[in-house]
């Protein structure tokens, strides 16, 4: 015969009552509890605070952030996108891709990485021996920049805070900045990327590793060595990491 109601929480009552004496009696005479649970309002100022200790807040997930962007007219690149190109993949990622912004393909079909530039990130991808869901790939931009022009200022500006909660919310392992625009972006710094490529940095402590741009791949093969290096670097500290 099932349970009633009554007696299913009964036990679940005497369950939970015997686990906590038996944590009082190990000297545990506090909980924390993580702040994920949904009645806790939604971080919005500085969503950093949160990734570490306590707080009354709790980060947004992907759906939320994506819900506040809205159909968004925060800078002029809304004139002429078809869609915001949010970004794609897995959100418990332990391996995020920042690139620039969308090219016509993307903006088309509302997903990052989808054109040329794409097909040779996923190649990269599968050396490195990751499906494209298994990683999470966004962009500085989400909104695809007129004739695929660089972002500007004000544009790089308007989007940023949706990175950086994007950020925040899957908390990866390791972020891989692809092109100069996601490494000068992330890191705050005007480096050239051929100085910052190769070497770690962190972003609101994560580990980053700045490469080249799947594009700029296209254009100069050459650096595929240099990118393959880095990719390998980004794959010995998750083997390292998860050891
Ligand atoms: N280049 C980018 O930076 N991002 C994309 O999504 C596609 C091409
Ligand atoms: N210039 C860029 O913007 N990105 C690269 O990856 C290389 C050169």
């Amino acid at each position: 015969m099932p349970q009633s109601f009554d007696q299913t929480m009964h036990e679940m009552l005497a369950q939970t009552r015997a686990v906590l004496s038996e944590l009082k009696s190990l000297g545990v005479d506090e909980l924390y509890l993580e702040n994920d649970s949904t009645e806790l309002p939604v971080c919005r100022e500085e969503v950093s605070q949160c990734q570490t200790g306590r707080c009354d807040c709790r980060m947004p997930s992907l759906e939320e952030i994506r819900a506040e962007l809205g159909e968004c007219q925060r800078c002029g690149l809304a004139r002429g996108r078809t869609n915001i190109v949010f970004g794609s993949g897995n959100p418990h990622a332990e391996l995020v891709f920042v690139g620039e912004g969308p090219g016509r393909e993307e903006d088309e079909k509302g997903l990052p990485f989808v054109g040329e530039a794409g097909r040779l990130l996923e190649r990269i991808l599968f050396a490195m021996g990751f499906q494209r869901d298994q990683v999470y790939i966004c962009n500085v931009v989400k909104c695809r920049p007129p004739q695929n022009r660089n972002p500007q200022a004000d544009e790089i500006a308007a989007c940023e805070p949706f990175l950086k909660q994007q950020l925040a919310s899957l908390k990866p392992r390791v972020i891989v900045a692809l092109g100069k625009f996601a490494a000068q972006t992330l890191l705050q710094q005007e480096t050239p990327i051929s100085r910052l490529r190769g070497h770690w940095s962190e972003y609101e402590g994560i580990p980053l590793m700045p490469t080249y741009h799947p594009a700029y791949l296209l254009r100069n093969p050459a650096g595929k060595r240099d990118v393959w290096e880095d990719m390998k670097a980004v794959m010995l500290h998750l083997a390292e990491e998860s050891k």
